[in-house]
């Protein structure tokens, strides 16, 4: 591992109750991988726009949902795919990934390396940014190991957060039944700060609510729309896990609609927004909203074929991005999420 430079963020470093971010603008779960590309030869499992972006300039980096073994999910986690393989490749994207409406679907099913492979070969390579380690398990067994693992290899302190992911629409699993658990044994054990995902599909105003009794942190909100399209000629689900979750421009007034009900309900735990933000001005919505940091999801990978190719542009304008949310200073709290919200408790700006 070659040394690593700290770049000097502190002075605009913000926190959130005890989660310390770089500034107010972070990334979802899953959309800059594990935050560097696989190691090898070939660069692959990082975005094409990823590569013109300084990640050490993000609030934080979230990674993908980590889960106790390796998971193929709805894809696959074979990396070693030769050039004559590529157009089978992209059949398989098809199967899991397609724009849409104004937005995306996927269904990736948690396709992942497993923690033990992200905390050895991936983690280690990324300690000049500010991550969140997102986890994801089927059972709160699963989350005590999740979280065992991360105290083991990550000192506190080392990243910002851990991200309970309860909320993801594709992996075909009900978590109302679990949440309770997860909470009640996964959070207390944690050396690191725990956030919360939300789902917009679900009763989020009483997790939110459970997860402030139970220690959380904070929340992030939302996770994708759970979301169905056919072929309108052969009724044939155009994903493989025939539901997925919808991202983009298409759930913005959704998670809007989330993070503006959860500061009405009275919920003053801080939030991070994620949904359809591309501009400033998306990021100035969620902040009046009722949000403390906003999240860029969909915008920092998706785009079509083609649209790779102003990748490099895409990357000025995040970085652009970057730059007037590390100057900006959101609405004074009581103002935020209309006149019945609360003011947020543990927000230090
Ligand atoms: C291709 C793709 C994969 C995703 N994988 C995960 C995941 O593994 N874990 C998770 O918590 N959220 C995952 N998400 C949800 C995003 O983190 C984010 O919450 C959601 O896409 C809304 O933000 P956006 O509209 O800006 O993309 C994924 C989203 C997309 C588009």
């Amino acid at each position: 591992m070659g040394e690593v430079t700290q770049p000097d963020t502190r002075q605009r470093e913000i926190r959130l109750g005890d989660i310390r971010l770089r500034n107010r603008l972070v990334t979802s779960s899953s959309l800059l991988g594990y935050g560097v590309a696989d190691p090898g030869l070939v660069p692959y499992g990082m975005s094409p726009i990823s590569r013109f972006v300084p990640l050490h300039r993000f609030g934080a980096v979230t990674t993908r949902t980590l889960t106790v073994a390796p998971r193929d999910g709805h894809f696959t986690n074979r990396t070693d795919w030769p050039l004559r393989h590529l157009p089978d490749l992209l059949r398989r994207y098809a199967r899991v990934l397609r724009p849409t409406d104004s937005g995306w679907i996927n269904a990736f099913g948690w396709c992942n390396v497993g923690i033990e492979a992200y905390l050895r070969d991936y983690y280690p390579r990324t300690r000049d940014q500010n991550t969140i380690i997102s986890l994801g398990g089927f059972s709160p067994e699963e989350f005590v190991a999740l979280v065992d693992a991360v105290n083991a290899t990550v000192p506190a302190g080392d990243i910002a957060a851990v991200e309970f992911n309860v909320s993801c629409p594709n992996v075909e699993h009900d978590f109302e039944p679990i949440l309770d658990g997860v909470l009640a044994d996964a959070v207390g054990r944690s050396h690191h700060p725990v956030i919360l995902k939300l789902a917009p599909d679900r009763d989020y105003v009483a997790h939110a609510r459970r997860a402030a009794a139970a220690g959380v942190s904070a929340l992030t909100a939302i996770n994708t729309v759970r979301a169905l399209r056919l072929d309108p000629d052969t009724g044939q689900p155009w994903l493989t896990n025939r539901y997925g979750g919808l991202s983009g421009g298409a759930v913005k007034p959704i998670g809007l609609r989330v993070v503006s009900e959860l500061r009405e309900s009275g919920v003053t735990m801080p939030i991070i927004a994620t949904g359809g933000i591309r501009s400033f001005d998306d990021c100035r919505e969620y902040f009046w909203a009722g949000a403390d940091a906003v999240s860029l999801g969909s915008a920092t990978w998706l785009a079509s074929y083609p649209g790779y190719a102003v990748a490099p542009l895409r990357g000025l304008q995040i970085r652009a991005l970057q730059r007037r949310i590390e100057r900006y200073q959101p609405p004074p709290a009581p103002s935020r999420g209309g006149t019945r919200s609360a003011p947020l408790r543990g927000y230090v700006p």
